[in-house]
């Protein structure tokens, strides 16, 4: 899958770090940002959204995903998440719910890129696919596999 256009990968951070802005995250204060990339050229975005019962979190690619999903979108070319992460150290990766959903829906030699928007401007850019991140996902093919589904 060719890396994508800057123009394309500039909206796509900007769509994030837009949608960044509306995190609800009081609980841990950890501020994410996702935007997806659809197959009819449509820009999709999606911010973390805790709960005060914490394993009701959704994160930010969830989000961004489930939002295009309901809108109909079936076609995905690439994701990018920002996280406002001053500072040293390495920049957060997509948990490991989020790898296993997007291995649902999109392609697994698909692009992800992360960046840290703590500047104001998307900085320390990483670039994975999907099967990188996430190389053994658990496909919907294993249960059409499944004899106890004949049944
Ligand atoms: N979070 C995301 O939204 N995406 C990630 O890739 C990592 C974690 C959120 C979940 C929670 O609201 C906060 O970050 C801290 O875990």
């Amino acid at each position: 899958m060719p890396t994508l256009k800057p123009t394309i990968l500039n909206e796509l951070f900007a769509v994030a770090a837009r949608t960044l802005k509306n995190s609800y995250s009081p609980y841990s204060k950890f501020k994410v940002g996702a935007a997806v990339l659809t197959g009819s050229g449509k820009i999709y975005g999606g911010t973390n959204i805790e709960n005060a019962s914490f394993g009701l979190t959704n994160c930010a690619e969830r989000t961004a995903l489930f939002s295009a999903i309901a809108a109909g979108e079936r076609e995905f070319k690439a994701l990018a998440i920002v996280f406002s992460q001053k500072g040293l150290g390495d920049l957060s990766t997509p948990c490991g719910a989020c790898r296993q959903v997007m291995a649902e829906f999109c392609p697994p030699a698909m692009p992800i890129y992360t960046a840290d928007v703590s500047s104001g401007k998307p900085e320390r850019i990483v670039q994975k696919k999907l099967k990188d991140y996430y190389p053994y996902p658990f496909s919907p093919e294993a249960l059409q596999k499944n004899p106890r589904r004949t049944k």
